[in-house]
């Protein structure tokens, strides 16, 4: 196990997932260690830790896989499981998976007996990357995405790369989103290395090595502002109009992955950065076509913005009614709090539909 060097949120990569897992859980085994997982990441990775040498966990929790399950109702029965297995505050919580039981365990770790330890082993790359990472922990409530939520650090994530091989092409095209992002906020050198990445034909060995490097990126805002009172806003980057993409694809009946809506909205946040601080239009016709190429189309009407706009008003980042902003001046020149008005943001709108 090779320690990340992060600071706000403790980070190992694995060498050898359940050795490494034995280890991390020693200071646990006198007291009791739940487990929750989703009824996929159940068969395909709870076998991988289920032998863990001299560690026997005390109940194996189990709720419906997809970011629809990440509500009340498996809060509900997180926090059953425990009061019925005797969890006391001394307990341990592993969560294992994508971003939804790393999320919903958080909090369900954050809250119980007015919080417990927690561990994220995240199997999937945006969980890796980003929802693993940070201490936001939550769960959706009546329609909106991590509407109740808390920050807690996890008492270390592990993060094993090797689990990637067997994620499919579109978990892992999905997950790279948030590792663009990532090189955009830190400078043109990353970027380069990012986009020059093969995405499509991935060298997992490359890639493990990329992932080490966006986490740290990430753990640098996590670390400035860990309650994103402000500098932190920036890793919202593409996701205020992307959040609004992924809400309106799900209306449709067609939902998108959640980094394929963060990539559209990277490309029409970009240009917002044009249009507002002159962010280079070469660096968006790039994005682009990049986003074109692996992502994808994402389709809308004018006759949407209406829709698309109202959704935007409820994002996170908004003051005193106006839509706010991540923007960028160049990779690496981050602006937050950004205004932006209706008319701006239909342009970019209209800018992604024109491509
Ligand atoms: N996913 C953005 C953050 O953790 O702040």
């Amino acid at each position: 196990m090779q320690e990340l060097n992060t600071k706000e949120t403790s980070v190992a990569l694995a060498d050898d997932l359940a050795n490494d897992l034995a280890l991390l859980l020693e200071p646990y085994k006198r007291e009791k260690i739940f487990v929750l997982t989703d009824d996929n990441t159940f068969k395909m990775c709870f076998p991988l830790i289920q032998q863990v040498p001299g560690i026997s966990f005390d109940r194996c929790i189990i709720i419906g896989a997809g970011d629809a399950h990440k509500d009340i109702a498996a809060l509900t029965k997180v926090l059953e499981a425990l009061v019925v297995g005797g969890a006391t505050r001394h307990s341990l919580l592993v969560n294992l998976g994508g971003g939804m039981p790393c999320d919903l365990g958080g909090f369900a770790a954050a809250t119980f007996k007015r919080g417990i330890a927690f561990i994220n082993i995240p199997t999937t790359l945006l969980a890796q990357v980003d929802a693993s990472v940070g201490g936001k922990t939550g769960i959706n409530f009546m329609g909106f995405k991590n509407e109740i939520g808390s920050f807690m650090q996890a008492r270390q994530v592990l993060v094993d790369t090797s689990l990637l091989k067997t994620l499919d092409s579109e978990n892992l095209i999905s997950g790279f989103a948030e590792m663009i992002k990532h090189a955009y906020l830190k400078g043109t050198e990353m970027l380069e290395r990012t986009l020059r990445f093969d995405i499509l034909n991935p060298d997992m060995k490359e890639l493990a090595a990329l992932v080490a490097e966006s986490i740290k990126i990430k753990d640098e805002y996590v670390t400035a502002d860990p309650f994103e009172k402000n500098i932190r806003k920036a890793l919202n980057l593409g996701h205020t109009i992307g959040h609004a993409f992924e809400s309106f694809a799900l209306k449709k009946n067609r939902p998108v992955f959640h980094g394929y809506a963060v990539a559209y909205g990277m490309v029409a946040e970009l240009y917002l950065a044009h249009l507002k601080l002159q962010f280079p239009m070469a660096l968006v016709e790039q994005l682009s076509e990049y986003v074109k190429r692996v992502y994808g189309s994402f389709e809308y009407a004018a006759a949407d913005f209406d829709y698309l706009y109202e959704t935007m008003t409820h994002d996170k980042k908004n003051q005193a009614g106006r839509i706010n902003f991540t923007l960028l001046r160049n990779p690496g020149e981050v602006a937050i709090n950004i205004h932006c008005e209706r008319h701006e943001v239909e342009e970019a709108l209209k800018y992604f539909i024109g491509k």
